[in-house]
Protein backbone atom coordinates (compact mmCIF):
# COMPACT_ATOMS: atom_id res chain seq x y z
CA UNK A 1 0.00 0.00 0.00
CA UNK A 2 1.19 3.56 -0.87
CA UNK A 3 0.18 6.75 -0.13
CA UNK A 4 -0.54 9.30 -3.00
CA UNK A 5 -0.90 13.13 -2.54
CA UNK A 6 -4.53 14.42 -4.58
CA UNK A 7 -2.97 17.25 -5.21
CA UNK A 8 1.26 17.60 -5.58
CA UNK A 9 1.35 13.77 -6.70
CA UNK A 10 4.24 12.96 -3.90
CA UNK A 11 3.83 9.72 -3.12
CA UNK A 12 5.43 8.37 0.59
CA UNK A 13 6.36 4.62 1.23
CA UNK A 14 6.28 2.64 4.49
CA UNK A 15 5.68 5.66 6.88
CA UNK A 16 6.08 5.39 10.44
CA UNK A 17 3.45 7.19 11.70
CA UNK A 18 -0.25 7.48 11.19
CA UNK A 19 -0.74 9.70 7.99
CA UNK A 20 -2.91 12.95 7.51
CA UNK A 21 -2.78 15.35 4.90
CA UNK A 22 0.38 15.82 2.53
CA UNK A 23 3.13 18.46 3.35
CA UNK A 24 1.48 20.22 0.56
CA UNK A 25 -2.05 20.48 2.69
CA UNK A 26 -4.01 18.43 0.68
CA UNK A 27 -5.45 15.05 1.10
CA UNK A 28 -3.85 11.82 0.70
CA UNK A 29 -4.80 8.86 -1.13
CA UNK A 30 -4.38 5.21 -0.73
CA UNK A 31 -3.20 2.82 -3.25
CA UNK A 32 -2.39 -1.12 -3.75
CA UNK A 33 0.08 -2.80 -5.87
CA UNK A 34 -3.00 -4.77 -7.46
CA UNK A 35 -4.67 -1.79 -9.23
CA UNK A 36 -5.00 -2.36 -13.17
CA UNK A 37 -3.91 -5.84 -12.52
CA UNK A 38 -6.96 -8.18 -13.40
CA UNK A 39 -8.24 -10.75 -11.21
CA UNK A 40 -11.47 -13.15 -10.81
CA UNK A 41 -13.98 -11.35 -8.66
CA UNK A 42 -13.00 -12.34 -4.81
CA UNK A 43 -15.63 -11.25 -2.37
CA UNK A 44 -15.84 -12.96 1.02
CA UNK A 45 -19.68 -13.91 0.91
CA UNK A 46 -20.35 -14.75 4.28
CA UNK A 47 -19.07 -12.23 5.74
CA UNK A 48 -22.19 -9.49 6.50
CA UNK A 49 -20.30 -6.60 6.99
CA UNK A 50 -18.11 -4.67 4.40
CA UNK A 51 -14.89 -6.78 5.49
CA UNK A 52 -17.02 -8.91 2.51
CA UNK A 53 -14.31 -6.69 0.18
CA UNK A 54 -11.36 -7.69 2.37
CA UNK A 55 -9.13 -8.39 -0.94
CA UNK A 56 -9.27 -4.70 -1.75
CA UNK A 57 -8.85 -2.93 1.21
CA UNK A 58 -5.97 -2.58 3.56
CA UNK A 59 -4.21 -5.35 4.68
CA UNK A 60 -5.06 -5.77 8.34
CA UNK A 61 -4.92 -9.08 10.95
CA UNK A 62 -7.96 -10.47 11.60
CA UNK A 63 -7.72 -9.66 15.46
CA UNK A 64 -7.31 -5.30 14.30
CA UNK A 65 -10.43 -5.15 12.74
CA UNK A 66 -12.94 -3.01 14.73
CA UNK A 67 -16.00 -3.73 13.56
CA UNK A 68 -19.86 -3.57 15.20
CA UNK A 69 -21.05 -5.55 11.89
CA UNK A 70 -21.34 -2.20 9.66
CA UNK A 71 -21.50 -2.50 5.72
CA UNK A 72 -23.44 -4.86 3.81
CA UNK A 73 -26.74 -2.32 3.54
CA UNK A 74 -29.84 -3.33 1.88
CA UNK A 75 -30.21 -2.23 -1.84
CA UNK A 76 -33.98 -2.05 -2.36
CA UNK A 77 -35.94 -1.88 -5.70
CA UNK A 78 -39.16 0.17 -5.52
CA UNK A 79 -41.18 1.05 -9.12
CA UNK A 80 -39.96 3.53 -12.06
CA UNK A 81 -36.34 1.76 -11.85
CA UNK A 82 -35.43 3.28 -8.62
CA UNK A 83 -32.88 1.32 -6.36
CA UNK A 84 -32.80 2.64 -2.72
CA UNK A 85 -29.62 2.24 -0.44
CA UNK A 86 -30.54 2.13 2.86
CA UNK A 87 -27.64 2.80 5.19
CA UNK A 88 -29.96 3.53 7.83
CA UNK A 89 -29.34 -0.06 9.08
CA UNK A 90 -25.50 0.51 10.18
CA UNK A 91 -24.53 0.43 13.24
CA UNK A 92 -24.72 3.99 14.86
CA UNK A 93 -27.58 4.80 12.29
CA UNK A 94 -25.64 6.06 9.16
CA UNK A 95 -23.54 5.32 6.71
CA UNK A 96 -20.35 7.33 8.60
CA UNK A 97 -19.98 3.82 10.59
CA UNK A 98 -17.91 2.39 7.44
CA UNK A 99 -15.72 5.53 7.29
CA UNK A 100 -15.18 5.02 10.63
CA UNK A 101 -14.42 1.75 10.76
CA UNK A 102 -11.73 1.80 8.24
CA UNK A 103 -10.19 4.95 10.10
CA UNK A 104 -10.50 3.76 13.34
CA UNK A 105 -8.68 0.24 13.01
CA UNK A 106 -5.99 1.63 10.83
CA UNK A 107 -5.91 4.12 13.64
CA UNK A 108 -5.44 1.18 16.19
CA UNK A 109 -3.42 -0.44 14.35
CA UNK A 110 -0.64 2.36 14.27
CA UNK A 111 -0.69 2.32 17.67
CA UNK A 112 -3.13 5.77 18.25
CA UNK A 113 -4.67 6.44 21.73
CA UNK A 114 -6.16 9.45 21.41
CA UNK A 115 -8.50 10.87 18.25
CA UNK A 116 -10.38 13.92 17.46
CA UNK A 117 -12.53 15.51 15.03
CA UNK A 118 -15.38 18.08 14.32
CA UNK A 119 -18.91 17.06 12.98
CA UNK A 120 -22.14 17.84 12.02
CA UNK A 121 -23.35 14.84 13.64
CA UNK A 122 -23.62 11.53 12.59
CA UNK A 123 -19.36 11.36 12.57
CA UNK A 124 -19.09 12.43 16.10
CA UNK A 125 -21.62 9.60 16.91
CA UNK A 126 -19.68 7.12 14.58
CA UNK A 127 -16.47 8.10 15.59
CA UNK A 128 -17.49 7.83 19.48
CA UNK A 129 -18.89 3.76 18.95
CA UNK A 130 -15.94 3.50 17.20
CA UNK A 131 -13.29 4.58 19.47
CA UNK A 132 -15.17 3.25 22.09
CA UNK A 133 -14.97 -0.38 20.76
CA UNK A 134 -11.27 0.03 19.90
CA UNK A 135 -9.92 1.79 23.55
CA UNK A 136 -9.43 4.65 22.28
CA UNK A 137 -10.39 8.90 23.72
CA UNK A 138 -12.53 10.24 21.05
CA UNK A 139 -12.60 14.37 21.13
CA UNK A 140 -15.75 15.53 19.13
CA UNK A 141 -16.27 19.08 18.29
CA UNK A 142 -19.65 19.73 17.72
CA UNK A 143 -21.31 23.30 16.71
CA UNK A 144 -23.27 24.38 19.59
CA UNK A 145 -26.60 24.01 17.83
CA UNK A 146 -26.71 20.53 17.58
CA UNK A 147 -30.06 18.83 18.64
CA UNK A 148 -29.60 16.76 21.75
CA UNK A 149 -30.36 13.77 20.19
CA UNK A 150 -27.02 13.62 18.62
CA UNK A 151 -25.09 14.81 21.99
CA UNK A 152 -27.00 11.95 24.06
CA UNK A 153 -25.95 9.18 21.08
CA UNK A 154 -22.46 10.86 21.09
CA UNK A 155 -22.24 11.11 25.00
CA UNK A 156 -23.39 7.31 25.34
CA UNK A 157 -19.99 5.77 24.09
CA UNK A 158 -17.84 7.43 26.17
CA UNK A 159 -16.57 10.59 24.01
CA UNK A 160 -15.27 14.30 25.25
CA UNK A 161 -17.81 16.51 23.61
CA UNK A 162 -16.86 20.05 23.19
CA UNK A 163 -19.18 22.52 21.21
CA UNK A 164 -18.93 25.34 19.25
CA UNK A 165 -19.91 27.55 16.42
CA UNK A 166 -22.86 27.13 13.83
CA UNK A 167 -21.61 24.80 11.57
CA UNK A 168 -18.73 21.70 11.71
CA UNK A 169 -16.57 25.06 10.46
CA UNK A 170 -16.22 26.71 13.76
CA UNK A 171 -16.52 23.46 15.88
CA UNK A 172 -13.04 22.21 13.50
CA UNK A 173 -11.71 25.80 14.21
CA UNK A 174 -12.13 25.40 17.61
CA UNK A 175 -10.98 21.96 17.06
CA UNK A 176 -7.68 23.29 15.69
CA UNK A 177 -7.08 25.63 18.47
CA UNK A 178 -7.35 23.25 21.54
CA UNK A 179 -5.83 20.28 19.95
CA UNK A 180 -2.96 18.01 21.90
CA UNK A 181 0.10 16.67 20.18
CA UNK A 182 -0.87 12.94 20.58
CA UNK A 183 -4.65 13.38 19.34
CA UNK A 184 -5.01 11.87 15.59
CA UNK A 185 -6.82 14.19 13.48
CA UNK A 186 -10.10 12.34 11.27
CA UNK A 187 -11.46 14.82 9.92
CA UNK A 188 -12.98 14.35 6.59
CA UNK A 189 -10.60 13.58 4.27
CA UNK A 190 -7.74 14.43 6.87
CA UNK A 191 -6.58 10.89 6.68
CA UNK A 192 -6.65 8.56 3.66
CA UNK A 193 -8.66 5.41 5.51
CA UNK A 194 -12.53 6.80 5.91
CA UNK A 195 -12.19 6.91 2.18
CA UNK A 196 -11.19 3.35 1.88
CA UNK A 197 -14.36 2.74 4.53
CA UNK A 198 -16.60 4.79 2.12
CA UNK A 199 -15.54 2.73 -1.03
CA UNK A 200 -17.16 -0.19 0.09
CA UNK A 201 -20.69 1.20 -1.12
CA UNK A 202 -19.30 0.91 -4.62
CA UNK A 203 -18.30 -2.54 -4.39
CA UNK A 204 -22.03 -3.25 -2.86
CA UNK A 205 -23.67 -1.86 -5.41
CA UNK A 206 -21.69 -3.17 -7.87
CA UNK A 207 -22.32 -7.16 -6.14
CA UNK A 208 -25.74 -5.81 -5.34
CA UNK A 209 -26.89 -5.63 -8.93
CA UNK A 210 -24.55 -8.52 -10.49
CA UNK A 211 -21.77 -6.74 -11.15
CA UNK A 212 -23.62 -4.21 -13.39
CA UNK A 213 -23.89 -0.74 -12.50
CA UNK A 214 -26.55 1.69 -12.32
CA UNK A 215 -26.69 4.96 -14.85
CA UNK A 216 -26.58 7.53 -11.91
CA UNK A 217 -26.33 7.54 -8.35
CA UNK A 218 -27.93 10.02 -6.11
CA UNK A 219 -25.60 11.45 -3.16
CA UNK A 220 -26.27 14.10 -0.36
CA UNK A 221 -22.87 15.47 -0.21
CA UNK A 222 -21.39 17.53 2.37
CA UNK A 223 -17.84 16.80 2.77
CA UNK A 224 -17.72 14.29 0.09
CA UNK A 225 -16.28 11.10 1.35
CA UNK A 226 -18.75 8.66 -0.30
CA UNK A 227 -18.99 10.40 -4.06
CA UNK A 228 -14.73 10.50 -3.87
CA UNK A 229 -14.84 6.41 -2.59
CA UNK A 230 -17.65 5.52 -4.51
CA UNK A 231 -15.66 6.96 -7.57
CA UNK A 232 -12.38 5.15 -6.36
CA UNK A 233 -14.12 2.00 -6.60
CA UNK A 234 -15.32 1.90 -9.75
CA UNK A 235 -12.06 2.63 -10.58
CA UNK A 236 -10.41 0.27 -9.00
CA UNK A 237 -13.26 -2.22 -10.13
CA UNK A 238 -12.71 -1.69 -13.58
CA UNK A 239 -9.13 -1.87 -13.28
CA UNK A 240 -9.52 -5.23 -11.87
CA UNK A 241 -12.06 -6.26 -14.59
CA UNK A 242 -15.04 -6.74 -11.87
CA UNK A 243 -17.10 -4.36 -14.51
CA UNK A 244 -16.89 -2.99 -17.91
CA UNK A 245 -18.85 -1.20 -19.64
CA UNK A 246 -19.91 2.73 -19.01
CA UNK A 247 -19.36 3.76 -15.03
CA UNK A 248 -22.61 5.87 -13.68
CA UNK A 249 -22.99 9.55 -13.33
CA UNK A 250 -22.87 10.34 -10.11
CA UNK A 251 -24.83 13.57 -8.32
CA UNK A 252 -23.73 15.64 -5.71
CA UNK A 253 -26.99 16.75 -4.06
CA UNK A 254 -27.65 19.72 -1.69
CA UNK A 255 -29.63 22.36 0.21
CA UNK A 256 -29.87 25.64 -1.38
CA UNK A 257 -29.05 26.64 2.18
CA UNK A 258 -25.62 24.99 1.92
CA UNK A 259 -24.79 24.32 -2.02
CA UNK A 260 -20.68 25.41 -2.67
CA UNK A 261 -20.35 22.28 -4.75
CA UNK A 262 -23.74 23.16 -6.82
CA UNK A 263 -22.21 26.82 -6.72
CA UNK A 264 -19.01 25.89 -7.88
CA UNK A 265 -20.09 22.93 -10.88
CA UNK A 266 -22.18 25.79 -12.09
CA UNK A 267 -20.02 28.59 -12.42
CA UNK A 268 -17.61 26.11 -13.95
CA UNK A 269 -14.98 26.26 -10.81
CA UNK A 270 -12.17 23.91 -10.18
CA UNK A 271 -12.75 24.69 -6.41
CA UNK A 272 -15.75 25.65 -3.93
CA UNK A 273 -15.83 28.59 -2.20
CA UNK A 274 -17.00 29.34 1.70
CA UNK A 275 -20.32 29.52 1.91
CA UNK A 276 -21.57 32.18 4.04
CA UNK A 277 -24.52 31.62 6.95
CA UNK A 278 -25.16 28.53 5.75
CA UNK A 279 -28.29 26.48 7.23
CA UNK A 280 -30.21 23.84 6.49
CA UNK A 281 -32.21 20.79 8.65
CA UNK A 282 -29.79 18.43 6.53
CA UNK A 283 -27.46 18.62 8.98
CA UNK A 284 -24.76 16.60 7.39
CA UNK A 285 -24.87 18.81 4.10
CA UNK A 286 -24.07 21.83 6.71
CA UNK A 287 -20.52 21.94 5.39
CA UNK A 288 -19.90 25.22 3.96
CA UNK A 289 -15.91 24.88 3.09
CA UNK A 290 -15.28 21.02 2.20
CA UNK A 291 -11.64 20.16 2.24
CA UNK A 292 -12.48 18.22 -0.78
CA UNK A 293 -14.09 20.35 -3.07
CA UNK A 294 -11.77 20.25 -5.81
CA UNK A 295 -11.91 16.51 -5.94
CA UNK A 296 -15.35 16.25 -6.03
CA UNK A 297 -15.73 18.83 -8.82
CA UNK A 298 -12.78 16.49 -10.29
CA UNK A 299 -14.92 13.34 -9.82
CA UNK A 300 -18.21 14.84 -11.12
CA UNK A 301 -16.40 16.21 -14.10
CA UNK A 302 -14.79 12.84 -15.24
CA UNK A 303 -18.44 10.89 -14.51
CA UNK A 304 -19.97 13.45 -16.82
CA UNK A 305 -22.41 14.02 -13.54
CA UNK A 306 -24.04 16.96 -12.10
CA UNK A 307 -24.35 18.77 -9.05
CA UNK A 308 -27.70 20.33 -7.97
CA UNK A 309 -29.68 21.90 -5.41
CA UNK A 310 -33.04 20.93 -3.44
CA UNK A 311 -34.92 24.44 -2.46
CA UNK A 312 -34.27 24.02 1.67
CA UNK A 313 -38.04 25.39 1.68
CA UNK A 314 -39.28 22.48 0.41
CA UNK A 315 -37.58 19.84 2.38
CA UNK A 316 -39.69 18.71 5.07
CA UNK A 317 -41.96 18.05 2.77
CA UNK A 318 -39.27 16.13 0.36
CA UNK A 319 -38.35 14.44 3.35
CA UNK A 320 -41.73 13.21 4.08
CA UNK A 321 -42.51 11.75 0.47
CA UNK A 322 -39.04 10.12 0.71
CA UNK A 323 -40.21 8.32 4.11
CA UNK A 324 -43.41 7.39 3.10
CA UNK A 325 -42.41 6.25 -0.75
CA UNK A 326 -39.75 4.02 1.03
CA UNK A 327 -41.32 3.55 4.32
CA UNK A 328 -37.22 4.19 5.67
CA UNK A 329 -37.05 6.37 8.95
CA UNK A 330 -34.35 8.55 6.92
CA UNK A 331 -33.44 11.76 7.81
CA UNK A 332 -33.91 15.19 5.74
CA UNK A 333 -30.60 14.10 4.22
CA UNK A 334 -33.34 11.55 2.00
CA UNK A 335 -35.22 14.48 1.01
CA UNK A 336 -32.58 15.96 -0.50
CA UNK A 337 -31.49 13.58 -2.68
CA UNK A 338 -35.27 12.41 -3.44
CA UNK A 339 -35.90 16.63 -4.60
CA UNK A 340 -32.97 16.14 -6.53
CA UNK A 341 -34.28 12.88 -8.57
CA UNK A 342 -37.68 14.75 -9.36
CA UNK A 343 -35.93 17.60 -10.82
CA UNK A 344 -33.90 15.91 -12.57
CA UNK A 345 -36.42 13.16 -13.96
CA UNK A 346 -38.35 16.50 -14.69
CA UNK A 347 -35.70 17.86 -16.93
CA UNK A 348 -34.91 14.68 -18.72
CA UNK A 349 -31.36 14.34 -17.17
CA UNK A 350 -32.47 11.07 -16.01
CA UNK A 351 -34.20 9.01 -19.14
CA UNK A 352 -37.10 7.11 -18.94
CA UNK A 353 -35.91 3.64 -18.46
CA UNK A 354 -32.14 4.53 -16.05
CA UNK A 355 -31.51 2.90 -13.27
CA UNK A 356 -30.75 5.40 -10.16
CA UNK A 357 -29.63 5.10 -7.14
CA UNK A 358 -30.85 6.84 -4.10
CA UNK A 359 -29.18 7.24 -1.14
CA UNK A 360 -30.96 7.01 2.57
CA UNK A 361 -27.45 7.75 4.33
CA UNK A 362 -28.87 7.85 7.94
CA UNK A 363 -31.74 7.33 10.58
CA UNK A 364 -33.71 10.48 11.85
CA UNK A 365 -32.55 11.11 15.57
CA UNK A 366 -35.61 12.34 17.14
C1 LIG B 1 -26.95 11.62 7.09
C2 LIG B 1 -25.82 12.23 6.33
N1 LIG B 1 -25.88 12.25 4.99
C3 LIG B 1 -24.90 12.79 4.24
C4 LIG B 1 -23.77 13.36 4.82
C5 LIG B 1 -22.70 13.93 3.94
O1 LIG B 1 -21.66 13.03 3.83
P1 LIG B 1 -20.24 13.43 3.25
O2 LIG B 1 -19.65 14.36 4.24
O3 LIG B 1 -19.50 12.16 3.11
O4 LIG B 1 -20.49 14.11 1.94
C6 LIG B 1 -23.65 13.34 6.21
C7 LIG B 1 -22.46 13.93 6.86
O5 LIG B 1 -22.46 14.30 8.00
C8 LIG B 1 -24.70 12.76 6.98
O6 LIG B 1 -24.63 12.72 8.33
ZN1 LIG C 1 0.79 17.13 -1.87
Amino acid sequence: MIYVCTACKKRLDNPTKPLGLCPCGKPLSVHYDWEGIEEDIDVKIDDHSLWRYKRVLPNVEKEDIVSLGEGWSPLIPMAHHIFIKDETVNPTGSFKDRGMAMAVTMAKAQGVESICLPSAGNAGVSAAAYCQKAGIDCHVFLPETIPDSFKKATDQYGANIILEGQTISHAAHKMLESKEENWFDISTLKEPFRVEGKKTLGYEIAEQMNWELPDVIIYPTGGGTGLIGMWKAFQEMKGLGWISGPLPRMVAAQSDGCAPVVKAFQGLEKSTEFWDKSNTIALGLNVPGPLGGNWMLHVLSECNGIAVSAKESDLEKATEDFKKMSNIHASPEAGVVWSAYQSLKNRGWIGLNEKVVLFATGVERC
